[in-house]
């Protein structure tokens, strides 16, 4: 081998290594536990407060604010680029036509917090609103009567929000078993923690246009459905129903998290395809089983997956930086 070929092989090496390394950092290098306790060490009891105060004066800010965590992280990772405003001709990804399921709610929940935490001199510009909204979604699942748990913190917000850039990233309600599980996959998730992660939709509202294709039309009733909840939607969501109306997504216990979602399942009353798919698909059957049967089990599994999900994209350094106001890039 000419000298021209070892250099050649050498920096080929190089690079192999740095990408390896880079592809290693940059899922979860900076995320701690503690990332603020110097610079602001009582953010999270700000954050809690102010969610806690939300809460108290709409109930659906529960749905709301997991809703917006999912998807921020699904589309371009936790970086909050979700929060952004459209500007001009230039749409941001909250803008992308299919967001009705993105309700108000979520968005004001961060951006009180953010003004709670910015309100403490100490704090101000300090904490990201992407941390803010993973510091929120813990908090809305705990005052819904789900699992409590410690987060990673440490993420940067990101420096640009396209609508293009949600084209294929966000699972649709009638996704078979392979799709969602390939669109976890996408995302370092699981086909398990795809399937405890869907449990949030243990509580919140689905519009009737999500699930109208298994309760009316050629192929309805959805022969995997309840009959009486079938005919339930059907009086909740009457042909021609105006398209903002949305039911509970859990019939039984809509304002509580806890593993209802899989027992619903088990009686044929998961609202989308895509929930019931995974109790009449016999590959994930028994998962759901599980679930439905040991709640401790299932709070335990869906805290590390929640927590693998906001490991998803994380900005570092000069990939990031603090906006000052979630809805708009510095
Ligand atoms: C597995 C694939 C998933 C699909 C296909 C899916 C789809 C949907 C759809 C269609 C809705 C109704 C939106 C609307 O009409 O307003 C919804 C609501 C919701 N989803 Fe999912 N979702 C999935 C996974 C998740 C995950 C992983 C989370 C969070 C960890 C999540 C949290 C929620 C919440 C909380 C709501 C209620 C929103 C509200 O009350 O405003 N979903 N989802
Ligand atoms: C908006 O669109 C106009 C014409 O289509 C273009 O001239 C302008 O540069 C655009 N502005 C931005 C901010 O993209
Ligand atoms: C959804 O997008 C439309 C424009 O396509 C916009 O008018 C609306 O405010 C958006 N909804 C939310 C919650 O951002
Ligand atoms: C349908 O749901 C009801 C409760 O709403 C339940 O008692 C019944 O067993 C379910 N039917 C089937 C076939 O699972």
């Amino acid at each position: 081998m000419g000298a021209g070929n070892l250099r050649f092989a050498a920096a080929l090496l190089v690079l192999v290594v740095t990408a390896a390394s880079s592809g290693a950092t940059v899922c979860v290098a900076q995320l701690r536990r503690d990332y603020y306790a110097g610079v602001c060490p009582n953010v999270e009891s700000i954050v809690r407060d102010a969610v806690a105060k939300k809460v108290r004066q709409t109930f659906i800010t529960v749905g709301a604010t997991v809703h917006l965590f999912f998807h921020d992280c699904f589309v371009e990772g936790c970086d909050a680029s979700v929060m952004v405003a459209s500007k001009g001709n230039s749409t941001a990804e909250k803008d992308h036509p299919n967001n009705l399921s993105l309700a108000g709610d979520g968005f004001d929940t961060v951006i009180k917090a953010k003004a709670a935490v910015d309100a403490v001199r100490q704090c101000r510009n300090k904490v990201s609103c992407a941390d803010i909204l993973t510091m929120a979604t813990r908090d809305a699942i705990a005052l819904a009567g789900g699992p409590s748990y410690a987060v990673e913190l440490g993420r940067l917000d990101g420096l640009s929000s396209t609508a293009s850039s949600v084209n294929g990233k966000l699972p649709a309600p009638f996704f078979n078993l392979d799709q969602l599980t390939k669109i976890f996959a996408t995302n370092g998730l699981s086909q398990a923690d795809m399937i405890v992660l869907s449990a949030a939709h243990t509580g919140g509202l689905a519009h009737c246009g999500t699930f109208s294709g298994r309760i009316r039309g050629p192929t309805a009733p959805d022969p995997t459905m309840n009959r009486s909840y079938a005919a339930r939607l059907q009086a909740e969501c009457p042909a021609n129903v105006d398209p903002r109306v949305a039911v509970s997504m859990d019939a039984v216990t809509p304002v509580a998290f806890d593993n209802q979602f899989f027992k619903n399942l088990q009686s044929g009353m998961g609202l989308l395809a895509s929930d019931q798919v995974l109790y009449s698909d016999p590959r994930s059957r028994p998962t759901v089983d599980a679930w439905a049967r040991r709640a401790a089990a299932f709070n335990r599994a869906f805290v590390a997956a929640i927590t693998k999900l906001g490991r998803v994209g994380v900005k570092t350094r000069a990939q990031g930086n603090i906006r000052r106001n979630c809805a708009l890039l510095n």
